[in-house]
């Protein structure tokens, strides 16, 4: 049995959860469900990210204590993963005890193997980024984010990063998946044959952190001590925890293009220095405007996930994030777009489809799925399209190209509407003569079993829905295991209502 560990970044709590922190996890969960149905064990990690000075700002912006504003909008964020039918196995809050713990550990074994060392840091930093950015990278007194930026001078723990230059480029060329997609494995090594230059790693004019041991004058730099969260989840300081071994090699860590870096160089250089293997697989994915333009608190155009959910429904909106855009670019949300999205793909498609067929075998041939004929060329063409996805899809998969996955489902369904178009199941049925109506059971049999595999293949998307056309057509075994058993005649049908009803803008 494989092992996946599959993992969001943690979300910072200084504004409320919106259509980007969705996205990640709803991608990470689609993943998660994807293996567990494969047969896979899984563990999905999210979290939340409450240190730091840009937390700590929100909270006395909110005139609130941090441990009281983190409380409460942690509070939200969980809620946001309920939401949107999340299934993680750890919710981590970096504000727990064992998190402080495992950072701590990891700074301590850092300091041990003499990467760690005490300085000044004169320079700037962007609080909006959690960043620090070099004089050469200032554009008009800015980041190259657009974010303020605040020069600072104060002491400071340092890590050895320029020592990782060398190493880390030996590491992605021997791991070429290591990164993906692949122009951001560019990007990166782009960014690291630049030079690297060692990096402030504790920052002294705030205390809402995590203390450097043995220093309490100095809180941890909140992005050294908010990536070994990853570890945290998996027991880390104790190097024997059994989630540590089996899960640590098979980690697939999604997170936007925007904190890349931190993830694919940093992180790796950390892990390295401290004796532990990089994650296997960094997967970035890209941004989402809103009609065209970037979502800001200050534009107030930032697009509200429990809206979407309250207004369309759960599996409305995880589709449309998985099929507008391929896994790794950019994209754009409009409402408009998405109503149309879901009104061809879902009530057109894979709703007519099901609803039709169902109905049809309901009324017309005894609520139960018939037993089939002499199959022809044209029905074992569009069994064997059906067959074949097993093997697509679970590439799609291992290689996180999300919408590959939901397209590939797609064309078998579209085949499968020009298959009810063109066999003419109620002609047959008018005719009456028994070889039409043999050949009318042959077809409600292969389309039944056609659905039967749309429905099981779409379930890591659209969980609920999913579950309604598989209860319809009474199966209860629906792991990706039971396709290789064929569809059994004589399964009572129950009686079928439309899973996906059109919708309008609102
Ligand atoms: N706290 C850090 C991550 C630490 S991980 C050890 C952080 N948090 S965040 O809340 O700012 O962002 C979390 C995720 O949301 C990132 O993957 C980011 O790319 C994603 N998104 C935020 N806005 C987004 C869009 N508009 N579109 C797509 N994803 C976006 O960074």
């Amino acid at each position: 049995m494989t092992n996946r560990c599959i993992t969001t970044p943690i979300y910072y709590l200084n504004g409320d959860p919106h259509l980007g922190h969705v996205y990640t996890t709803v991608a990470a969960d689609v993943l998660a469900r994807y293996w567990r149905l494969a047969g896979a064990r899984v563990k999905f990690l999210t979290g939340t990210d409450e240190h730091g000075q840009k937390v700590a700002q929100a909270a006395e912006e909110a005139g609130e204590t941090p441990q009281v504003y983190t409380d409460r909008m942690s509070a939200l964020f969980r809620e946001m993963t309920d939401v949107v039918n999340a299934t993680p196995d750890v919710f981590l809050r970096t504000t727990e005890e064992r998190h402080h713990k495992s950072a701590q550990a990891l700074w301590g074994k850092l300091v041990k193997a003499g990467h760690i060392y005490e300085s000044t840091y004169k320079g700037w930093y962007a609080v909006r980024d959690e960043a620090y950015y070099e004089e050469s990278e200032i554009v008009d007194g800015k980041a190259p984010t657009g974010a303020p930026v605040e020069w600072r001078e104060e002491p400071s723990y340092f890590f050895r990063l320029s020592a990782w230059e060398r190493p880390l480029l030996d590491y992605y060329e021997a791991n070429p998946k290591a990164i993906a997609p692949l122009g951001r494995r560019n990007e990166i090594l782009g960014f690291i044959k630049g030079g690297l230059r060692d990096l402030s790693i504790s920052r002294t004019n705030f205390d809402w952190g995590v203390a450097v041991p043995g220093d309490p004058t100095h809180v941890m730099y909140v992005w050294i001590e908010a990536l070994s969260y990853y570890l945290t989840c998996l027991g880390f300081p104790d190097e024997d925890s059994p989630d540590l071994k089996d899960f640590w090699p098979e980690s697939i860590q999604l997170m936007g293009k925007d904190i890349i870096r931190f993830h694919a160089v940093y992180w790796p250089a950390f892990l390295m220095a401290a004796d532990i293997n990089p994650p296997k697989r960094i997967f970035s994915h890209g941004w989402w405007t809103h009609n065209g333009e970037k979502m800001s608190k200050s534009l107030g155009n930032v697009v509200n996930p429990f809206r979407l959910v309250d207004t369309y429904g759960v599996d409305s909106v995880r589709y449309f994030l998985m099929r507008e855009i391929p896994f790794g670019g950019d994209g754009d949300y409009s409402e408009e777009g998405f109503v149309q999205r879901i009104n061809s793909d879902l009530a057109n498609d894979l709703g007519n489809l099901s609803q039709r067929v169902l109905t049809f075998i309901y009324k017309n041939a005894g609520a139960v799925i018939p037993t089939p004929d002499f199959l022809q060329s044209e029905d074992h063409e569009i069994l064997a399209k059906a067959a074949h996805l097993h093997d697509k899809l679970r590439d799609d998969m291992e290689a996180q190209a999300l919408q590959a996955y939901v397209q590939h489902i797609w064309e078998v369904i579209s085949e499968a509407n020009r298959y009810v178009d063109a066999q003419k199941p109620w002609s047959l049925n008018k005719s009456g003569t028994p070889e039409d109506k043999a050949r009318m059971g042959t077809v409600l049999y292969v389309l039944a079993e056609v659905i039967r595999h749309a429905a099981i293949y779409v379930q890591p998307v659209m969980p609920d829905s999913a579950g309604k056309i598989l209860d319809q057509l009474g199966q209860t075994d629906r792991t990706f295991e039971s396709l290789k058993t064929p569809l059994k005649p004589g399964t009572k049908l129950s009686e079928p209502v439309p899973v996906f009803p059109r919708v309008e803008k609102m």
